[in-house]
């Protein structure tokens, strides 16, 4: 099939292109490179430098004619979006309106939408989340998400589209971007390389559901294979507070990481942790590799990154 992946030049979308170029697809990559990069391009995808809410993008669908398209291009921060919401909403809201406007009018077959479980079950009074819990969403953002999914399962309903949402945990592993707000594992990782103290915001024992980013990379191929549309967590179920990932990235990287507990962020909620249960009755799909091991992976593809930059 030819596919197209947004945002691909990025963290989680190069892995997506990957796995697609690897299972012997045609895939295309649009990327603003705004955060993404080329190196992250994997051999055998072509890139297009373009903004998904450009016209250009229209022009592309129109001569490419998608057989899929994984969304994956969006505004990452949090805190832009609550200082900066309509400069969000263009992006992460019209972007992705464009996108499944681009795919009604091509009669592309599958539309994957990258949506975030955090960002819409917000303060969760179920453990862990499944897909029918309420949306609370605490950021710009997570209204966004949640306004794409309600414009895709719109265009599912009145166009006879298959659209899926995969709401995703916090994702780690190779290839994420350390200089973002978000993404705790690549910023103590860098900092910690570089013997910078690590801010811990808080007593460090928020809990999170930390999933590898082969695993979210493999849901996208389960459901791509599977052709399924609708909502799916994509999670491990598990809960890890921030203290253990610390102690973790210390034991993994053979020295001492030195650690500043700074006050506690506004608004962090202390546990977020969702239910894959669906994703996998669907498609069998489940996580293959556990937090131990994928930070075991992260901290070796980070320090010979780091070894080759600064000819360690
Ligand atoms: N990282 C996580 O833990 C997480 C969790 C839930 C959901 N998500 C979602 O997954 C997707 C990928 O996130 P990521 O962590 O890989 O972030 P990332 O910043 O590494 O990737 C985003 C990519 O999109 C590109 N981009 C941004 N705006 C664009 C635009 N208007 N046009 C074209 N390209 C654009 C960037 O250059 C970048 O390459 C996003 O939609 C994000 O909201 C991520």
């Amino acid at each position: 099939m030819k596919i197209c992946v947004t945002g691909g030049a990025g963290f989680i979308g190069s892995w997506i292109a990957e796995a697609y170029v690897g299972e012997g697809h045609e895939v295309v990559i649009v990327d603003n490179l705004s955060t993404g990069v080329v190196a992250n391009v994997p051999k055998g995808a072509r890139l297009v430098e373009m903004d998904v809410t450009s016209d250009a993008f229209d022009a592309l669908a129109d001569a490419e004619r998608f057989d899929v398209i994984n969304h994956h291009a969006a505004h990452m921060e949090l805190r832009v979006s609550v200082e900066k919401p309509l400069h969000d909403a263009h992006a992460n809201i019209l972007g992705s309106l464009r996108v499944l406007e681009a795919a009604r009018r091509t009669n592309v077959g599958q539309v994957i939408l990258a949506s975030s479980g955090g960002a819409l079950y917000g303060a969760q009074e179920v453990f862990p989340a499944d897909e029918e819990q309420p949306w609370r969403p605490m950021s710009p953002y997570g209204v966004a998400k949640g306004s794409m999914e309600l414009y895709g399962s719109c265009y599912a309903r009145i166009h006879n589209m298959t659209v899926t949402a995969l709401r995703y945990t916090n994702v780690y592993g190779p290839r994420q971007n350390p200089f973002g707000e978000a993404g705790v594992v690549a910023i103590f990782l860098e900092k910690a390389l570089s013997n910078a103290v690590c801010t811990v915001n808080g007593a460090g024992d928020q809990r999170r559901d930390y999933i590898y980013v082969s695993d979210v990379a493999a849901a996208n191929m389960a459901v791509t294979r599977h052709h399924l549309g609708g909502v799916f967590n994509v999670a491990t179920g598990l809960e890890t507070d921030v203290n253990t990932i610390v102690a973790a990235l210390a034991r993994y990287m053979g020295k001492t990481i030195e650690v500043h507990h700074g006050p506690a962020k506004p608004g962090d909620l202390p546990r977020n942790v969702c239910s894959s249960e669906r994703l996998t009755s669907a498609t069998g799909w489940k996580p293959q590799i556990g937090v131990e091991q994928g930070i075991e992976r992260t901290v070796a593809w980070f320090t010979d990154r780091w070894r080759r930059k600064n000819g360690a």
